[in-house]
């Protein structure tokens, strides 16, 4: 295996054509138009939020629920007279939502990357990204550099990881959430990508990708967060994917004919929508990561799958939230940071089911849905639910949870209403057997004018929160979240 080779070909070709793309852009014209009502949804924060308590608006919390909700995502745009070209290019906001004997709290820290720091000082937005280009004073020695830690959140080993998926994890205290710097696994691979996606066995060992064009290197950590194995895979092709999932024998990449043909800036300028070429699913076996089968199935665009499983026969299932093309990610959250709406076709829920004799097929259920989330107890397992955010209406935000049932075929939903965004709500087990549980999440209610808490009863979806908080601040829409118990 040659790790240190393979670190340089990945972190060259992220570097390749950085000089080549030091493009000065159009800078936002938001200035004389109306803002849309959703606005706040990708707004800036402009400070870190020290703890405070939420204040109580509904029901109250179950006895003795304990426990932190994790979560992550974009909260600065905009400096000076620059802005971000893309909503997954803001600086990294690591939120902490604690419920404790029925109270609950949120604090909330920005991730200290190297682009923070040098954006703060030049009061410019100059760093490329996924949807933004390079600009004067920018400064790229490494992926790390262009390293915006907000997407996805691990809590493993004494650190709060916070996530992206060009770089390395970034390491957070967990009591002040200052930023402890870029997580090492192991010297030779050092700053070689750690997804936003890690999938957590019911051990609480991780598995986990990195991805750059045909390279991949997949990552296993133990329970303490140290490493156990990463291996890089060549790809049939440089698909881009946001995700990954596993069973209990294998590990699954849906490579979606959206292509990383170019490594340049900004980066989704190089990917190219190649739809004749379909979609395929590489199964890879855990124990032997050179054992790889391929199936086939009709093109869609995703960023979103849930945790699979392996049947008796060798069936192996999971779900994802399906695109027709990848527009959103293209053009359309681009879009939203200059106050605009592109409608670009709604990410579906659909179950893939991959046979023994290397037949694929795709079970439609007919229902929008982003953030799928499950009863992570039965990763590897057959499962009957997912949950997810649903009801987009005419809007670029979803306002309704749902849960759908694959085994009757129909949705539980609970509907927040035009005021409040939804976004993604985690499964808390209580109890034996799926579902049994609560979902917990968060939502940005624009008429308050605040963001807030909410806790379900996942049997009672549709009856509406057990408890919900408000807090003293409007932080924009983020990604992903983990929860932690006690
Ligand atoms: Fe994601």
């Amino acid at each position: 295996m040659t790790i240190d080779f393979n670190r340089r070909q990945f972190i060259g070709s992220t570097l390749a054509s950085v000089a080549a793309s030091m493009v000065i852009t159009p800078e936002m014209a938001l200035a004389g138009a109306l803002p849309p009502r959703w606005a706040s949804a990708v707004a800036d924060v402009d400070a870190d939020i020290a703890p405070a308590a939420l204040e109580l608006i509904h029901g109250k919390a179950p006895a003795g629920f304990t426990g932190t909700l994790w979560r992550n995502g974009p909260a600065k745009f905009r400096r000076g007279t620059s802005a971000a070209g893309h909503w997954f290019d803001g600086d990294g906001l690591v939120r902490r939502w604690r419920i404790a004997d029925g109270q609950a709290s949120l604090a909330a820290r920005f991730v200290d990357t190297p682009k923070r720091r040098l954006e703060t000082k030049l009061n410019a937005i100059v760093t490329p990204g996924f949807g933004t280009s390079s600009r004067k004073g920018a400064v790229l020695n490494g992926p790390d550099d262009a390293n915006a830690a907000n997407t996805g959140i691990l809590p493993i080993g004494g650190d709060v990881l916070a996530l992206w998926e060009g770089g390395s994890a970034m390491r957070l205290d967990p009591e002040s959430l200052a930023t402890r710097g870029a997580k090492t696994f192991r010297d030779d691979l050092k700053g070689m990508p750690f997804s936003a996606h890690p999938r957590v066995e019911v051990d609480g060992s991780v598995w986990n990708f990195g991805g750059a064009g045909k390279n991949c290197v997949l990552w296993n950590l133990r329970a303490d967060g140290t490493l156990n194995k990463a291996q890089v895979i060549k790809l049939s092709r440089p698909s881009y994917f946001h995700d990954f999932t596993i069973t209990s024998r294998s590990i699954v990449i849906v490579l979606q004919p959206w292509l990383q043909e170019k490594f340049k800036f900004p980066l989704s300028t190089g990917m190219v929508w190649r739809p004749e070429l379909g979609t395929q699913v590489l199964v890879i076996d855990k124990n032997d990561l050179t054992k790889q089968r391929t199936f086939e199935l009709p093109t869609f665009s995703f960023f979103h799958l849930t945790d699979g499983w392996d049947e008796a026969d060798g069936t192996i299932r999971f779900d994802g939230c399906f695109e027709a093309d990848p527009t959103f990610g293209q053009t359309a959250a681009s879009a939203l940071l200059r106050g605009e709406f592109i409608h670009s076709p709604r990410p579906m829920l659909t179950q893939v089911v991959l046979r023994p004799n290397g037949q694929a097929e795709l079970i439609a259920s007919g229902v929008e849905a982003e953030f799928p989330q499950s009863d992570h107890r039965f990763v590897g397992q057959a499962r009957r639910y997912t949950t997810h955010v649903s009801g987009y209406r005419d809007t670029p935000f979803p306002h309704q949870l749902a849960r759908w049932d694959w085994k009757r075929g129909k949705s539980a939903r609970f509907d927040f209403g035009n005021d409040q965004l939804v976004e993604e709500f985690l499964f808390v087990a209580n109890g034996s057997g799926e579902d049994k549980g609560w979902l917990i999440g968060t939502t940005l209610n624009l008429k308050a004018g605040a963001s807030e808490l909410h806790l379900f009863d996942a049997q009672k979806l549709a009856n509406g929160p057990l408890a919900s908080w408000r807090a003293h601040a409007a932080l924009p829409v983020g990604f992903h979240g983990a929860f932690l118990r006690g």
